[in-house]
């Protein structure tokens, strides 16, 4: 088949060989954690020291962390001038692009800050805390540029297009439990994309694809980029 229009999704199994945790499985941030505590705005509102001192944590761990075979994979598609390929991503690192990718991070980035006033984003230093200023306008409603739950996604309306003209939607180590990410598979199906899951193990949305591939990211994207380009 002849895939001209590629959109790739992600979500934290490309990451989990570069060291980073994923969220679900066994031992995963939200075994430790309380996801509403730590990943809400009413969480950072009833504790910032708290919710900064995850993300810090989280920040520190993803700035040792390089990218594997799965993101060079994946950037070597990219540079293909054959196809025209999407990256689009739930993690909150910066892995594709130390693979080289330019990606969409639908839930943010770990490396920006947000000003809640005024929607400035800057590079966020190391270690952010409460009570740190905006550069822009001064008021210290600084927070991590990370989506929480309850909030938004960005990029959703340039992500609703691509669904509706790929040819071929790949979903990798993501779990499928997250909206809207988790519906992209339906709304690139329904538009006619061929779809293939590449994951660990079959998801709990495993069905919805044509095609899914098992096994490490670190293996299995490299194999399967090989098949697509060679
Ligand atoms: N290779 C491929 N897949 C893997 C690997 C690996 N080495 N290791 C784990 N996986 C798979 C797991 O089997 C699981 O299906 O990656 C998936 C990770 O799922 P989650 O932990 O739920 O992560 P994700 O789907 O990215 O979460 C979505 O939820 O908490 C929010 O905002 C957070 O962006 C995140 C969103």
């Amino acid at each position: 088949m002849n895939f001209r229009t590629i959109t790739i999704l992600t979500g934290a199994g490309i990451s989990a060989e570069s060291g980073l945790g994923t969220f679900r499985d066994e031992g995963g941030l939200w075994s430790r954690y309380s996801l509403k505590e730590v990943a809400t705005p009413e969480g950072f509102a009833a504790d910032p020291h708290k919710v900064h001192g995850f993300y810090n944590a989280r920040r520190a761990n993803a700035a040792e962390a390089l990218p594997n075979a799965a993101h060079h994979a994946i950037a070597r598609l990219q540079e293909d001038p054959r196809h025209d390929t999407m990256v689009i991503t739930q993690n909150v690192d910066r892995l594709h692009e130390a693979a080289g990718s330019r990606a969409l991070h639908m839930h943010g980035e770990l490396a920006r800050a947000l000003c809640a006033v005024c929607g400035h984003r800057w590079d966020a230093p190391a270690e952010m805390a409460p009570g740190d200023a905006c550069p822009a306008c001064a008021t210290t409603a600084t927070r991590p540029d990370v989506v929480w739950f309850g909030e938004m996604p960005y990029h959703l309306p340039e992500i609703d297009q691509r669904l509706a003209r790929t040819d071929l939607f790949v979903a990798i180590g993501t779990s499928g439990q997250v909206h809207p990410a988790a519906g992209f598979v339906e709304e690139a199906w329904m538009h006619g994309a061929h779809c293939v899951e590449i994951n660990l193990e079959p998801s709990e949305i495993a069905g919805l694809f044509h095609e899914t591939v098992n096994g490490p990211a670190s293996e299995a994207v490299p194999l399967w980029v090989d098949r697509l380009i060679g």
